[in-house]
């Protein structure tokens, strides 16, 4: 009997209708109110048998509570609709606030392009330590004991090795320490870049910093000569620049190569970011080269007889530089959203 109450209650609230605030009254008063419908029954428990009360009254509870979520939800939907207006809440006419769309930084653009150039040509990438010791910074590169770039003026040191000079530790100078390692672990064919940060005890200006980024390339196996060196870098340009890029070599010297020379690309004179840029030659460098030196390859316990090798090294402030016109280095890692949002979309 009861039962049956309960079930017709249950689809006299699933059918009862309020658009009303009366007849939401009503709906309180019949079905959650102490004198509705729901208590009444609750009042007729103790008429049932010992044996069913249980069961009875966990029914009874189901409904009453269906009751009261059903008149939470409908006296919500009463209060929203019930700020003073008749018309929705928002106001469609003002104008929207646009998407804030983030921007990748030039610096990560730059490089992800020389990556891909290179990853092209069957270059792997591979990575090495920003704090490093003398060894693979400077005197397995064939650097000599007295040279310039070992000054205090120049290199920031981490700490001096009284014993041993070549395990003083410091911030690397460039990523040349990552060839090193690269040919101590992995015996030829070697054909990789490695990007990195690198340190130098620089004054900051608009074209120094203390800290720069670069790319490294190494490729040691037999045969390789300063045609392939010429080839990949001229390759390199094309790809990054212009498929008209002119390329020039010029000669140089650097402790870890022999023959050395400076890759710079034609820019002209038109114009006077290109005057300026290129110091009035119209040529600008965009990277130091050479033939690895047999000491170099000896050093890492590889046969100068049997392999050889071009390597070069790149600034990523530099390429972006060219490729989108940043005047000041220091732009790079002020985090000024003026400057980052100009690259939103590219
Ligand atoms: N390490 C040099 C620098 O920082 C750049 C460089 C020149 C790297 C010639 C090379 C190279 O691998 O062959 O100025």
């Amino acid at each position: 009997m009861l039962t049956e109450r309960v079930k017709e209650i249950f689809q006299e609230i699933e059918q009862f209708e309020v658009a009303t605030k009366e007849q939401l009254e009503q709906y309180r008063q019949r079905f959650v109110g102490r004198k509705g419908v729901v208590e009444a029954l609750f009042e007729g428990l103790k008429d049932i048998a010992k044996e069913e009360r249980r069961a009875v009254g966990q029914e009874l509870n189901a409904l009453k509570n269906f009751a009261i979520d059903r008149f939470a939800v409908i006296q919500a939907e009463f209060e929203a609709n019930d700020s003073g207006s008749s018309g929705p809440s928002v106001d469609l006419t003002l104008p929207v606030v646009p998407n804030q769309l983030g921007s990748i930084h030039p610096l990560t653009l730059a490089r992800a392009k020389i990556i891909e150039i290179f990853e092209r040509m069957g270059f792997s990438v591979a990575d090495g330590p920003e704090i490093e010791s003398d060894w693979y910074n400077f005197t397995a590169l064939n650097f000599p004991e007295n040279h310039p770039a070992r000054e205090m003026q120049d290199t920031f040191f981490v700490a001096k090795n009284a014993e041993d000079p070549t395990q003083d530790m410091l911030l690397r100078t460039h990523t040349s320490n990552v060839q090193i390692r690269m040919m101590e672990r992995q015996k030829p064919p070697i054909r990789a870049i490695m990007p990195g940060r690198v340190y130098r005890n620089e004054a900051i200006s608009a074209r120094a910093h203390c800290f720069f980024h670069q790319v490294e390339g190494l490729y040691i196996d037999k045969n390789v000569s300063f045609k392939d060196l010429k080839d990949t870098l001229y390759h390199f340009s094309k790809e990054m620049f212009d498929k008209d890029v002119k390329i020039r070599l010029r000669p140089s010297f650097f402790p870890f190569t022999e023959p050395s020379a400076e890759i710079d690309i034609w820019l002209g004179t038109d114009t006077e970011e290109t005057y300026r840029l290129s110091k009035g030659t119209g040529w600008v460098e965009i990277a130091g080269s050479g033939m690895v030196d047999p000491n170099v390859l000896a050093n890492c316990g590889i046969d100068p007889e049997e392999y050889t090798g071009f390597a070069f090294g790149m600034g990523i402030e530099r390429i972006a530089q060219l490729r989108y016109g940043v005047r000041d280095l220091r732009l790079y890692s002020e985090n000024d959203v003026r400057f980052l949002r100009q690259f939103e979309g590219v």
